[in-house]
């Protein structure tokens, strides 16, 4: 049995980051310079301190990455003047995969051609010293985005760049976004980042770290992606983070992400405290639909300003918005900037965070923690010398099975589909270990929804397909 504790702590990080700095994309990073360069930053560079200065409703977050230096720059204005109150740094898939030199072609290609080659900022290839130049005079956090199971060094040149904070973790940033990466590793390499934010951190301004609560984006159900985050909670807070957000995607079901909020909140917390990281400040992020998004501007609008009014009622810190092109492709930045305003303007509007409660939302709390406690106790007891090894083993065990998931040691055993009222329900949970009361309720309230098996396929498609309408 292993719990997790701070003995779980990554030895040996100097040698280790040794390695990594020598990387000849790693443009010679001194860790001592980085720390000084840190130290010079605005304060409202650093999420605790932007989050502790927030107002009546959520901060709104794009996303956003452009291969060339002056196109990312354009963008970050745009952004900025906005009025996002977190800048987005979307890397290309390239990099997102450790091919810094495929990148690096296809970024001089696009400098030469003026056409976008590449489906965000290639860091690496640019380099920390270039990329400070992106920000010198900003007074907001820059927020990393990318999907990166070895990202050692993309976490390095992005704290050299002044970007603290950063995305991802060793679930999160593996099973959704590769097909084969080794689990383990990427736990170990997220194990790296979270110590290289940890040494980066100071009392005042820690280098802050967010889970991706969406995963698959589809029809994951909400018990299983908040053991995920609790979980990705505890690895990094293991390593020494100190400010950490936990989040997830919109749902579908309004019923499902106020409860989803309010399990979220409550359980990271608690798990936390009970293993003695009661020093973690905890952030809770909304993720506007992740999943398959209309085509038509003003549906894709609609669902956009839906979703900012539940960000506001769930009292979310932080709202990562889409934009009315995502169906279409890499949005231009003013399409981007729309977005934002858009999204605040519906918040400003509906404030009145935490005022909905009712029975239905109550019952589907209480099942979503209980199935989060039952998942997360026959975690603990697993056997391994260290909690992140019980995580490997849950994932070879079924415990944690992720629908949708391209990964290929993904257990895939757990069906899941939406019930009459839209929600996320557990048809068979596979080897994912909920109590027999638990798996007997979810069964029960899909009892309207599934009355004859031929048609299971065809309620699936329409399940993924829910934003989908002519
Ligand atoms: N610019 C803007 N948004 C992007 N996304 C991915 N890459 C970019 C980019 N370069 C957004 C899309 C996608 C989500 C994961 O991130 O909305 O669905």
């Amino acid at each position: 049995m292993a719990r997790p504790s701070v003995t779980s702590r990554l030895q040996g990080i100097e040698r280790l980051r040794r390695q990594v700095l020598a990387h000849p994309r790693a443009q010679g990073i001194s860790p001592d310079e980085v720390r000084d360069f840190l130290s010079r930053l605005p304060p409202r560079r650093f999420p605790r301190t932007a989050y502790a200065e927030r107002g009546p409703i959520p901060y709104t977050q794009p996303r956003g990455g452009f291969p060339t230096f002056e196109a990312q720059r354009n963008l970050t204005q745009a952004l900025s003047q906005s009025g996002a109150d977190f800048i987005p740094l979307t890397i290309d898939s390239y990099t997102r995969h450790n091919q810094y030199e495929t990148a690096t072609q296809l970024l001089r290609r696009s400098e030469e051609e003026g056409r976008d080659y590449l489906n965000g900022y290639p860091l690496v290839s640019h380099g920390h010293e270039l990329t400070r130049e992106l920000y010198s005079g900003l007074d907001k956090p820059v927020s990393l985005r990318h999907g990166t199971p070895d990202a050692r060094l993309l976490a390095e040149v992005a704290i050299a760049s002044g970007i603290v904070e950063i995305e991802g973790g060793g679930i999160c940033y593996c099973l959704p976004y590769s097909e084969g990466f080794p689990i383990d590793r990427a736990l170990l390499y997220w194990q790296y980042v979270d110590r290289v934010c940890a040494e980066h951190s100071t009392a005042a301004a820690p280098i802050h770290r967010e889970s991706f609560g969406p995963l698959s984006a589809t029809l994951v159900p909400p018990a299983i992606a908040i053991a995920i985050e609790i979980i990705e909670a505890l690895l990094a807070a293991e390593q020494g983070v100190v400010s950490f957000a936990v989040s997830f995607g919109q749902t579908g079901s309004f019923v499902q992400d106020i409860a989803t909020a309010q399990v979220l909140r409550r359980l990271s917390r608690r798990y936390l405290d009970e293993c003695g990281f009661d020093n973690v400040r905890l952030y809770l992020v909304y993720h506007q639909w992740m999943g398959a998004f209309p085509q038509q501007r003003p549906k894709a609008a609609a669902l956009i300003s839906g979703a900012a009014i539940i960000a506001g009622l769930v009292d979310a810190d932080k709202v990562v918005v889409k934009t009315v092109d995502e169906a279409l492709g890499v949005p231009r930045p003013e399409v981007n900037a729309e977005a934002v305003d858009t999204v605040q303007y519906v918040m400003r509007i509906f404030r009145g965070a935490d005022t909905i409660t009712s029975p239905v939302v109550q019952r589907e709390a209480e099942l979503i923690g209980a199935e989060v406690d039952s998942i997360l106790a026959a975690i603990f007891e697993l056997s391994g010398g260290a909690f992140w090894e019980s995580v490997f083993r849950a994932f070879q065990l079924g415990y944690l099975d992720v629908p949708f998931a391209p990964h290929a040691d993904n257990a895939n055993k757990l069906i899941s589909m939406r019930d009459g009222n839209g929600s996320i329900r557990i048809l068979n949970p596979g080897n994912v270990p909920l109590s027999d009361r638990s798996a007997a309720m979810e069964r029960s309230l899909l009892e309207s929804r599934v009355d004859r098996a031929d048609k299971t396929y065809r309620q699936l498609l329409a399940d993924i397909n829910l934003m989908v309408q002519p």
